[in-house]
């Protein structure tokens, strides 16, 4: 056995992959090292990752700048208690947080992944109304929607289709139909306008025990790269806001340059009362997230009792390494001007999707991400076809991960275009050899 077959053994015994059924799966390809937009496998041949490692790795991987922040800071001072006790580099994040952030979002709430931080701002929004002296506990989402794999984000995610199991153990919550949209798609308007109409109706009789709306800005991720225009989601929160519902955004796959902007929020124009964030915090270096409030959300939280403060907080709250990693992550936005990598990958995108021609439907691009749906018979997520795919890309030395039918690509922005091109003629090739 050499020692690659040993450790895969070992893997097999022991590990429990996520959304991996582990009877059927093929062997896990066991990754050495990873540099800018590659991967490096333990034997050798080398991976493009087109995904940038479920949309974390934003920079690339393993980079010098983030490196060597998080290791200094490791000599310093790796972790400490956030209750009580506070640290330069959360206080630092902090600041530049709510200076990137659309204007009004002022104070920073730290936890571990993008489910927590969507979890800590369903809290909020509830004992915010609390405090406030109503009862809401009612959460309304778009259908489609993906916020996570703890209990308050798989109940507004249910439609997604990933929880099945679950069912016993979540809540009820209430949805409204997402306009996704697509280049050239006729009927947009239309689309908007009914899910206009039924967000109205919604807001007219359900008001008043809703907390919040929480949405995906722009891009609906998991549920399948779904897109809608920047002036529906401005209408949105302009009703919402008129209705006196909170919205709170998940920008925990858009956030960080995702859709061109910094965040999807600037795109659309809209200031949300709670925003989350996560994956491309920390460069996609170390597991952290935030839940930014406005200050008059904040502000309900205070008193003389305990009773009103926020009763949430994770051991790792505010992990200095991570608050480190962040820190260099968001200044190698101006010393690699990132915004202007992204524009150059999204012309990329624009110019291969316009140029496939058959065998796709409902081809559509923001930012750095691209996604298209396979002219396939079956869609169902988790088809025979999905590991056929994957395979197809592996061999191709790609890293790739379609949902159900459809392909997308979210490369890390320091791809080049010679190897985006590499990327696309992949696809090309895909869509000749699956779709006939
Ligand atoms: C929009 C959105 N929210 C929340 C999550 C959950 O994040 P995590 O996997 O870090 O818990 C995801 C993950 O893909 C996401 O795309």
């Amino acid at each position: 056995m050499s020692d690659i077959e040993r450790l895969i053994a070992l893997d097999r015994a022991h590990i429990w992959h996520p959304y991996t059924q582990q009877a059927t799966a093929p062997m896990p390809v066991p990754i050495a090292s990873g540099r800018g937009a590659w991967l490096r496998g333990m034997d050798g041949r080398a991976y493009l990752d087109l995904i940038a490692s479920w949309w974390v790795s934003i920079h690339g991987h393993a980079h010098p700048v983030i490196a060597q922040a998080i290791a200094e800071q490791a000599h310093t001072l790796e972790q400490v208690i956030f209750t009580g006790l506070t640290h330069e580099p959360a206080i630092r994040l902090a600041e530049r947080l709510v200076q990137r952030l659309p204007k009004g979002l002022t104070r920073v709430f730290f936890s571990d992944d993008g489910s927590t931080a969507v979890e800590v701002a369903m809290k909020m929004a509830c004992h915010y109304w609390r405090n406030s002296g109503q009862e809401r506990g009612r959460f309304l989402v778009f259908e489609g929607a993906y916020h996570g794999d703890t209990v308050g984000a798989m109940s507004a995610s249910r439609s997604s289709g990933f929880f099945e199991g679950y069912g016993r153990m979540l809540f009820e919550v209430d949805r409204v139909p997402f306009p996704a949209t697509w280049e050239g798609d006729a009927a947009v308007e239309e689309k908007e306008s009914q899910a206009l109409a039924a967000l109205d109706r919604y807001l007219e009789a359900g008001a008043s025990g809703c907390a919040a709306m929480l949405v995906e800005p722009l891009i609906q991720g998991a549920g399948g790269m779904r897109m809608c225009r920047p002036g529906f989601l401005h209408a949105v929160a302009e009703r919402l806001s008129r209705a006196g519902v909170l919205l709170i955004v998940d920008e925990v796959m858009t956030g960080f340059g995702r859709c061109g902007t910094l965040f999807a929020c600037e795109k659309a124009g809209i200031v949300p009362d709670l925003i989350c964030l996560s994956k491309g915090l920390t460069g996609g270096f170390l597991p952290m997230a935030v839940t930014v409030a406005r200050e008059g959300i904040y502000e309900a939280f205070l008193g003389e009792t305990f009773d009103r403060a926020l009763a949430h907080g994770h051991s790792f709250t505010a992990n200095a390494l991570g608050c480190a990693a962040a820190l260099a992550s968001l200044s190698l936005f101006e010393s690699e001007n990132t915004l202007a990598r992204i524009a150059a990958i999204e012309s990329i995108h624009r110019e291969r999707l316009g140029a496939l021609q058959r065998g796709i439907v409902a081809p559509r691009v923001m930012g750095v991400v691209a996604a298209m749906e396979l002219a396939l018979s079956d869609r169902a997520y988790g088809s025979a076809f999905t590991p056929r795919l994957i395979r197809f890309f592996l061999d191709r030395g790609m890293i790739v991960r379609p949902l159900g039918s459809v392909l997308y690509l979210i490369p890390p922005y320091c791809i080049t275009a010679e190897e985006l091109h590499r990327g696309w003629d992949a696809i090309e090739e895909a869509v000749d050899h699956f779709v006939h």
